[in-house]
């Protein structure tokens, strides 16, 4: 296992998670104002194959998995080029690619990204209740994302994972309905804790913690049980014996998962972050956009085929982005502030 991603707590970093679009076609009341967020400008955003360049380099120094976030990265016009070309990245050591995804567009472009070579989807669903739904989202959908749960299905998709953040007094008693899917369908559906999140009006009344949704469940069905976690699993999973599915829970707010923290962030804008919570941020996106080496090369006298100086070119920069890379990582905090 390479060194490289590993950090001072002996954490190896073999997921990255890119955010390609800071855009949504949803407004969650957890997530987004009511007016969206204030967007980047076009030209700051990686392109793509700047997403590309940075996947391969991480790939090349031992991540396995990439999964897709944003905002909502299927809204992101060449998702299905992007994918299909990350899905390259299986012959050099990628075994999983996976996407976050809110499930509204998704179902018309999943045969072509699993051709392209999506293995695994993450789907956020609330509620059950068109109403809710609405109220949760502040747009309509519903209808959709159960269409994408059942065509994910039908191609093989797996894991499939259901995210449904809870909040107290909104869809709490929604809970019974979620670990009813889990019957007949071959989903993880996994109860987040509402997290705090700059202007989202958390209030700890609001959050319901993992003990109480757990009591809840098991009044209903008192065989649940817990299942072996994988090793840099964000959630403690539970399965009711006979049932298809299974049950997660991510709890963020009552038991952190930092010290089995395998995760690496790149923003839509090309910053790599090593924590979520964390706001030390540096921009792979400016050393891939900087000039100063071909600069320095015609400085040397290196003219040589344009072929040489590109080669070279490149293996600078790369050298440079991994010098950058290495530094944050090895800086990693043991646990967020
Ligand atoms: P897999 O483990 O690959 O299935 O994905 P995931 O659970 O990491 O990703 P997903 O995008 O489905 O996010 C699910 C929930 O986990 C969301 O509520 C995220 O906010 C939360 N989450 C994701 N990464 C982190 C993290 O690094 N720290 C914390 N505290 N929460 C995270
Ligand atoms: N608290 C908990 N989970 C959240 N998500 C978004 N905002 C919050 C929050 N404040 C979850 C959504 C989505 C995933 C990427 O993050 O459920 O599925
Ligand atoms: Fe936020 Fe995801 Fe909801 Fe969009 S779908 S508003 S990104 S939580």
């Amino acid at each position: 296992f390479s060194e490289f991603l590993t950090d001072n707590f002996n954490r190896q970093h073999t997921y990255l998670r890119i955010s390609i679009t800071e855009r949504c076609n949803l407004r969650c009341v957890y997530c987004m104002p009511e007016e969206g967020v204030p967007l980047t400008p076009d030209s700051k955003l990686l392109s793509t194959p700047e997403i590309l360049h940075i996947a391969s380099l991480f790939v090349s120094q031992g991540v396995t998995k990439i999964r897709l976030t944003g905002g909502e990265p299927t809204i992101r016009k060449d998702i299905i080029e992007l994918v299909t070309e990350l899905g390259k990245l299986k012959d050099k050591g990628l075994k999983e690619l996976a996407i976050t995804s809110n499930g509204i567009v998704l179902t018309r472009k999943l045969d072509k990204l699993v051709q392209g070579g999506l293995t695994a989807v993450n789907l956020s669903l609330d509620t059950l209740e068109p109403g809710k739904f609405e109220i949760m989202t502040r747009r309509k959908g519903l209808e959709n994302v159960l269409k994408t749960i059942d065509k994910a299905l039908e191609l093989g998709v797996q894991p499939l994972k259901i995210n449904c953040v809870v909040m107290r007094g909104v869809n709490d008693y929604e809970i019974p309905k979620f670990v009813e899917m889990t019957r007949e369908k071959p989903v993880e559906v996994r109860f987040i804790e509402y997290m705090p999140f700059d202007g989202n009006k958390w209030n700890e009344n609001k959050m319901v913690p993992f003990s109480s949704m757990l009591s809840q469940i098991q009044s209903l069905h008192p065989t649940i049980a817990k299942v072996a976690d994988h090793k840099n699993e964000t959630s403690k999973t539970y399965q009711i014996p006979s049932f298809a599915g299974r049950i997660g829970f991510i709890t963020s707010m009552t038991h952190n998962f930092c010290g089995t923290c395998n995760r690496l962030r790149v923003t839509s804008d090309g910053n790599l972050k090593v924590c979520l919570f964390g706001n030390e941020e540096v921009s792979l996106r400016d050393m891939m956009r900087t000039n100063d080496v071909r600069k320095e090369i015609v400085r040397d006298g290196g003219v040589g085929l344009m072929q040489d100086v590109r080669e070279r070119e490149r293996m600078e920069m790369e050298r440079q982005m991994l010098d950058v890379i290495g530094v944050a990582v090895k800086g990693k905090r043991e646990k967020h502030a």
